[in-house]
């Protein structure tokens, strides 16, 4: 073994220093860790026979053909995955412990092997028989083709997979796993860094994909490396609060697909159902006028997802007033309680303001604006706003309503759940299809803030 150098590593962003320091450049307190290295020209010799397979082409001799793409078995994965798994990829599941990633995972690899295809799980975290008991639960026969191997070394487990080439490979979890090259403890980042790049490797030589299981830390960031994130296909993050069934599966990053599509899951005591009707899950008392409260909609990848949105003022100390956002950026709550006050004459310099989304959901995006101001103006002036209704449109400065992209599918998908009354953008409306077809759905547009507050529905 070549002569062992010592740097320090930022354990955020993988900065490497030759000295300790308080604070990384990546702004990041106390992160530097020291971590042993070998030196670069070994690990570049063992490298250097894949250079020589390189070549040069001109672009437009360079193969254009899409892809193949594996199907999961369970379709809110294959959604989120841009229409499943791409031969020779790298995708990162990221989540907080016992929020079940092994078990998505475990689900996918049961309902491949199903169809025949080799799957191997390597379980860096959990024995053998702790995995065999978790697919006990979640089948009643588990197929031949799914091979289990339980192991950290990742030189192990790639010569493990040149030997079977499964059609998946999954690595649960990445921060248990270490390369022989390194002397650093697994889960550093150069570990972390170092077995990303030979899984890569691996994918792409073999055309064999990879699902990387990865935790993160209590503030949601990917636990150690984000460098990783730069190095994979995919990133998806799997959410949700363990004390609750609901589960989110986001794609945070996404070479394949769109990043905005979400899937939904319940997790039930045979395992993770899929939620069709998201919408139906997070809307649950909109029967009775409530003050401060609405439903309004997102429109995420291919479909809209209809929400709650809650909002609570109370009385603060003066010039104390705390603005807190759960869910909806606070600059847009901001900009919203600045517009209500300028416009509506709307007076929470001495409130306190809370605004949330129902079910967790973080919301992007501007279409939820009407409906945060809506709740927030029922809140301070203590008028309900009226039953199974939502308010979907952009606020601009000056009060106005602004478009929203695919109302026309929103408005299907209002209509579809019950709701009796939507509050839209004037111009929206005036671009809906055949308004006439709906069914319980009445659709009221305006062209600013002030005509929606002094409707007659409000009164
Ligand atoms: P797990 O997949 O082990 O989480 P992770 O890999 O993200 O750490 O799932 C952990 C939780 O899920 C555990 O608390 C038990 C629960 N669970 C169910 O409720 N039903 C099931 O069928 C399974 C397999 C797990
Ligand atoms: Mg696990």
């Amino acid at each position: 073994m070549p002569k062992s150098t010592t740097v320090f590593v930022c354990q955020e962003c993988g900065n490497e220093s030759p000295k300790w320091q308080g604070r990384c450049i990546c702004g990041a307190w106390n992160s530097y860790v020291e971590e042993k290295v070998t030196p670069a020209s070994h690990q570049n010799s063992v490298k250097n026979t894949d250079k020589r397979n390189s070549s040069v082409v001109p672009l437009k001799d360079v193969s254009t053909s899409a892809k193949e793409r594996i199907d999961t078995g369970i379709s809110e994965l294959n959604r989120v995955l841009g229409g499943g798994i791409v031969l020779g990829s790298l995708s990162l599941i990221a989540g907080e412990p016992g929020i079940g990633k092994s078990t998505l995972i475990l689900q996918s690899a049961l309902a491949l092997t199903g169809r025949e295809k080799t799957v191997l799980y390597v379980s860096g975290e959990e024995s053998d028989t702790q995995i065999r008991l978790r697919a006990d639960r979640l089948t009643e026969e588990i197929p031949d083709s799914l091979l289990m191997l339980s192991e950290t070394n990742i030189e192990n487990i790639l010569e493990h997979s040149e030997k079977h080439k499964p059609e998946l490979l999954i690595i649960d979890s990445i921060q248990t796993m270490f390369s022989d090259r390194l002397e650093s403890a697994s889960g550093s980042v150069s570990q972390v860094r170092a077995c990303t790049g030979e899984l890569m490797r691996l994918a792409k030589d073999y055309d064999i994909p990879v699902f990387i299981i990865a935790h993160v830390t209590k503030s949601g960031e990917l636990a150690g490396p984000k460098i990783i994130e730069h190095l994979v296909d995919c990133v998806l993050q799997f959410t949700g609060d363990r004390m609750q069934d609901l589960r989110l599966l986001k794609s945070q990053k996404n070479r394949f697909g769109t990043t905005s599509e979400i899937g939904a899951f319940e997790m039930r005591d045979s395992g993770l159902a899929e939620i069709d009707n998201l919408s139906g899950v997070l809307l649950d008392n909109l029967n009775d006028p409530v003050e401060g409260q609405i439903a309004t909609a997102v429109y995420e990848g291919t479909r809209p997802l209809l929400l709650e949105i809650q909002a609570l003022t109370a009385a603060a100390a003066p010039g104390f007033g705390r603005r807190t956002a759960i869910g909806v950026e606070s600059a847009r709550l901001g900009m919203i309680i600045a517009v209500l006050e300028r416009k509506a004459r709307l007076d929470l310099s001495a409130k306190d303001v809370y605004v949330n989304v129902v079910g967790g959901i973080k919301t992007e995006g501007t279409s939820t604006d009407l409906a945060v101001a809506l709740a927030l103006w029922s809140s301070a002036k203590g008028i309900a706003l009226p039953p199974r209704s939502l308010a979907v449109g952009e606020i601009g400065l000056t009060g106005e309503l602004r478009t929203v992209r695919a109302m026309d599918k929103i408005v299907r998908e209002a209509d579809k759940l019950g709701f009796n009354k939507l509050f839209l953008p004037a111009q929206n409306l005036k671009n809906i299809k055949n308004p006439r077809d709906l069914d319980s759905l009445e659709l009221r547009g305006f062209n600013d803030l002030i005509s929606v507050l002094s409707d007659q529905s409000f009164s």
